[in-house]
């Protein structure tokens, strides 16, 4: 009797133990935010985190640590390339629909929302189409019967499947561009007049009434403290002010946020007071394309470390510029990063001489950069009263 009591308080006690070192259920564990996803600590505030996806990446099998970061971090994906005109209709009446089909139902499996990227823009457009325009064979109001039918049949085959669209691209010129003062540019304001801005946002509406509808734009991250007449920043507000003023349905202004450590760039409050001022004219706002690239020095080249870490925490410090002024402005409805790691970034390709790169926040091999835990205490820490939930506006009519 006394030998079984004893076993018995031997095993309660071993049991105790056992449980005492166990590793408390997570039900016990303390909640650790940094243990957290950019994507969930983003739904405090009611924020979207998004990236720019590559769907041969996203595709590769080679790559799975890409489908995992972009599933368990993101909660808004816009597709890189493949819903520019180019891919979507390569050959005139022909459309392949299939990467951009493929990256709305990888969303839909991820429970993540698609910013829609880019109904209208110059760049990427299909050859037939400017081939046509150069040779005549396709004249001004036949181009703008091809552009409202591009329009209608991209967003009616994804409506209610896209939650922000870029309707409009890249329509404004820039300081340095001849001629000097600021003006619509490009393909369409070449061949149309200004006019096609309203038009396509009229067209992207009657086609999908759930989108909310947005102009998209880079280097409009602040207000310019010159000569408001040579301010992209002041042109794209009037732009977008004279719109609302004849009723054409725009909801909100997208900011790119393409930054780079050699330039001056911006503070929070100069970031803040924009979103501050779009949000005045009843707009949403949300940083869509964000990525703040270095100069690959030969010493960062040759793995420098003191060359290597001012630019890694210039980077971070950029982001967290962005990032906080938008926290700040509850219509600022998303932060997107325009591709998520070095491996699969857009600058080296385009800014190589001389080289840049280190724009993202993980590194090429899928570790986070100091802009990742920048990012991820800015949710963490961010709070009333001055940050508090977003607004979820309605789409105008
Ligand atoms: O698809 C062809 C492929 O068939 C060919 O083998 C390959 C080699 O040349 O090129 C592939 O096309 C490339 C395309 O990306 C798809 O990968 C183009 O050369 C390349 O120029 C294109 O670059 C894209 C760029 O837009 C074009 O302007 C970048 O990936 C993309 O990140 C970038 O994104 C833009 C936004 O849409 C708008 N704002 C600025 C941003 C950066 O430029």
């Amino acid at each position: 009797m006394m030998l079984r009591r004893w076993m018995a308080a031997g095993l309660v006690a071993v049991a105790t133990a056992g449980v005492l070192n166990a590793v408390p259920a997570a039900a016990e564990r303390p909640y650790d935010p940094t243990a957290q996803s950019l994507r969930a600590l983003g739904q405090r505030h009611g924020l979207y985190v998004g990236t720019a996806v590559d769907m041969a990446a996203l595709a590769d099998p080679a790559e799975p640590r890409y489908r995992e970061i972009v599933r368990d971090e993101f909660s808004t994906v816009t597709a890189e390339n493949v819903m520019k005109w180019e891919s979507l209709e390569p050959t005139r009446g022909n459309y392949d629909w299939a990467a951009a089909d493929e990256l709305v139902a990888t969303a839909r499996r991820n429970g993540q929302k698609v910013r829609g990227h880019v109904l209208v823009w110059h760049s990427q457009l299909p050859k037939w189409l400017t081939d046509g325009v150069a040779d005549g064979s396709i004249d001004n109001t036949e181009l703008r019967s091809i552009l409202r039918k591009h329009i209608t049949t991209v967003a009616s085959r994804y409506r209610g499947k896209i939650w922000q669209w870029d309707v409009v691209n890249e329509a404004v010129s820039d300081p340095w561009d001849t001629p000097s003062t600021l003006h619509y540019k490009g393909f369409w304001a070449e061949h149309l007049g200004p006019g096609y801005v309203a038009d396509a946002f009229r067209w992207a509406r009657a086609a999908d009434p759930t989108a909310l509808l947005f102009y998209n734009d880079y280097n409009i991250e602040a207000f310019g403290s010159g000569d408001p007449a040579n301010d992209k920043t002041q042109f794209v507000y009037d732009m977008v002010k004279g719109l609302l003023a004849r009723g054409v349905p725009i909801d909100g202004v997208g900011s790119q946020g393409h930054l780079g450590t050699q330039y001056g760039n911006y503070d929070t409050l100069q970031v803040a007071d924009a979103l501050h001022r779009f949000a005045g004219l009843g707009l949403s706002t949300a940083f869509t394309e964000v990525d703040v690239r270095s100069r690959l020095t030969d010493g960062v080249q040759a793995g420098d470390s003191e060359e290597i870490n001012p630019r890694l925490q210039a980077s971070a410090a950029n982001f967290h510029v962005l990032l906080q002024a938008c926290l700040a402005e509850p219509r600022c409805l998303s932060f997107t990063v325009w591709g998520f790691t070095d491996r699969h970034s857009w600058v080296p390709g385009t800014f190589d001489d001389p080289p840049q790169g280190l724009a993202t926040i993980y590194d090429e091999n899928y570790q986070p950069k100091r802009a990742y835990q920048v990012m991820k205490a800015d949710l963490i820490y961010a709070g009333p009263p001055y940050v508090r939930m977003r607004a979820t506006p309605k789409p105008r009519r």
